[in-house]
């Protein structure tokens, strides 16, 4: 049985790791596991031009403990105006690595959105010719459509004709949630198709959110799908395909944003993002494949290097807090707060 493992140092290709006292809260969290993240722009106001997305990046790499190394990989929120012009130049300067598409109304911070991809044709057009990557939030926001079908949906009203229209656009299909999505990656041939998956949808299915009463730290957009979707999410994760990696998607909201009437979809789960893959990888038989998905693909899919630095994961008992207090108050539930983990990250 093998009981350490060390593997070149992974990264995490979607974060969400908000701004002001959250940012310092949670950023060493990822830092701690990740050498480089792809950060998602859906701030309020979003990151929509070049400058904000310095200003931004500066404001993370401002936020990271003394000596820490993290580069974070900053990305534009599509809106229907978005110049092209501004993108092509963002990628060019290094500042922008790919493009986020919100449809609006599809999950928290997307009311900026694109109201339809028609809207989005000459932006779109750009990123082609540049090779930079369309990241997607795959759900349909069409009311009548259930909860549950959106992803579905997506794919089959948005994601085929979008393939079609733009033949080499490189496209992420951002965390995945069900078997359609997986048959929909598996069956594309092209080579510039791919997607990230979270823990809590290789973890959990949608029982979780309802076990002996609402459970708000399960709920998170994309939601938690039946259980043949886990069970496909996780034959493919550790299948050892190219066409999928690691992206926790940690959001973290406030618990008293959680614990509400309304609560915030979002799953905070960077403390125990490794720990929690790594779990799943186990299970399946598929360490050996573990490396690959958490440190090679995603960075092939994005041109990027290998990390040159390793990490070490530890088969021992890993408690998981139940809460991570703030500095100025409040304080988050991490994904799995107050359960155990098989794996521990070696410092
Ligand atoms: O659950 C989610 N939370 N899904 C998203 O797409 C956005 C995220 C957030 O920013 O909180
Ligand atoms: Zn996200």
């Amino acid at each position: 049985m093998t009981d350490t493992l060390t593997l070149r140092r992974p990264d995490d290709f979607h974060l969400h790791l908000r701004d002001g006292e959250m940012l310092k809260a949670v950023l060493g969290h990822s830092a701690r596991q990740f050498a480089r993240a792809i950060v998602m722009p859906n701030l309020r106001p979003p990151v929509t031009r070049v400058a904000e997305a310095r200003a931004y990046r500066e404001r993370i790499l401002a936020a990271l403990a003394p000596g820490q190394r993290f580069e974070p990989l900053m990305t534009a929120y599509l809106c229907d105006d978005t110049p092209p012009d501004e993108l092509r130049r963002g990628f060019e300067e290094g500042v922008f690595a790919a493009a986020k598409l919100y449809p609006a109304g599809a999950t928290t911070h997307s009311e900026f959105g694109v109201t339809s991809i028609a809207r989005a044709g000459r932006v779109l057009e750009a990123m082609q010719a540049l090779g930079m990557p369309l990241l997607l939030h795959g759900e349909s926001t069409d009311p009548a459509v259930d909860v549950f079908d959106r992803e579905a949906v997506f794919i089959d009203t948005t994601l085929r004709p979008l393939l079609q229209d733009f033949p080499a656009l490189k496209v992420a299909m951002e965390h995945i949630t069900t078997e359609e999505a997986v048959d929909f990656l598996s069956a594309d041939g092209s080579g510039r198709l791919a997607a990230t998956v979270t823990p809590q949808h290789l973890m959990f299915n949608r029982n979780a959110i309802f076990t002996g009463g609402i459970r708000p730290h399960h709920y998170c957009l994309p939601v938690l799908k039946r259980e043949r979707h886990r069970l496909a999410l996780r034959r493919f994760a550790t299948s050892g395909s190219p066409k999928i990696f690691l992206g926790t998607d940690s959001a973290p909201h406030l618990r008293t944003l959680k614990e509400a009437s309304c609560g915030c979809a979002g799953i905070f789960n960077a403390p125990v993002a490794l720990q929690s893959y790594i779990t799943v990888f186990d299970e399946e038989g598929a360490l050996e494949r573990f490396e690959a998905f958490a440190s090679v693909h995603g960075a092939r899919f994005y041109g990027l290097p290998l990390n040159g630095s390793t990490l070490t994961l530890r088969r021992a008992r890993c408690d998981v807090p139940q809460d991570i207090a703030l500095p100025g108050g409040g304080s988050l539930h991490p994904f799995l707060g107050g359960s155990t983990l098989p794996w521990v990250l070696e410092d």
